[in-house]
């Protein structure tokens, strides 16, 4: 059947977020990180429990700001353990999606805000064996990626607007959680001023993966994961 449908496909390629059940994890936003010793850092978090990490590629157009590219993302995923989810914030992304894919990422999530053909995107994605996700900007709807649901594998909630780490955290970000949970079972990350206080708060509300950069190398990475990784594990079972 075609690579768009689940049925086949999921079986083969839902590799991070297919596979979360009703867990909650954490993932270390690499923006935050000592670029020199980018893998060290991933593995600090690692040993405070994050299971995924987060590259935030900035590209000066779509977001002031910029980052890395593959060529960096082949290197980490080289060199850590952790699977590695691209986050894809600039205004071309199907220019780079065959060479993320073939960095070795797991997952691929693009801004839907600068994507014309979105269905088309998201297949390249999934034809390329990752798992394709959205990003939404703080004022970008839900019903916005209604008809693109079943072509999703995650959605990231941008509870900052994209560009930058370190800026505070958009309380409204909460309800937009709670309303995407109720149109949809994809798993829902969260990513932007995500802390030990923000992040019971978007797991309560649904959220599941929780992105962190500043909040986790602003001291020790791995002790800084842990603490936010229990915040959101402590909501998590006073919610269900
Ligand atoms: C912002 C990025 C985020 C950023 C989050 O555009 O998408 O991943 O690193 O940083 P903090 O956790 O510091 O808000
Ligand atoms: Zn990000």
């Amino acid at each position: 059947m075609a690579v768009s449908g689940r049925t086949t496909w999921e079986a083969a390629h839902l590799t991070f977020f297919g596979k979360l059940g009703d867990r909650v994890v954490g993932a270390p936003s690499i923006l935050a990180a000592d670029f020199a010793e980018l893998a060290e850092e991933v593995r600090r978090a690692e040993r405070g429990g994050a299971k995924l990490v987060h590259f935030d590629a900035m590209d000066n157009h779509f977001v002031p700001n910029l980052t890395v590219g593959p060529a960096v993302a082949a290197s980490l995923a080289a060199a850590v353990e952790l699977p590695i989810d691209a986050h894809l914030q600039v205004t071309n992304p199907d220019n780079l999606i065959p060479s993320f894919i073939e960095a070795g990422v797991v997952g691929i999530s693009v801004q839907p805000e600068v994507v014309t053909h979105l269905h088309r995107t998201l297949d390249l994605i999934r034809t390329g064996g990752c798992e394709a996700g959205v990003a939404l900007n703080p004022t970008t709807s839900p019903e916005s990626i209604e008809w693109a649901l079943p072509y999703v594998d995650y959605i990231n909630v941008m509870s900052v607007n994209p560009g930058f780490g370190g800026q505070d955290f958009i309380p409204e970000m909460v309800e937009k959680v709670r309303r995407l949970k109720v149109m949809t079972s994809v798993p829902i990350e969260v990513d932007g001023g995500i802390t030990v206080e923000t992040a019971p708060l978007m797991v309560e509300a649904g959220a599941q993966i929780l992105v962190a950069g500043s909040a986790v190398f602003k001291g020790d990475p791995a002790t800084e994961m842990r603490r936010i990784i229990e915040a959101g594990e402590r909501a998590s079972q006073h919610f269900s």
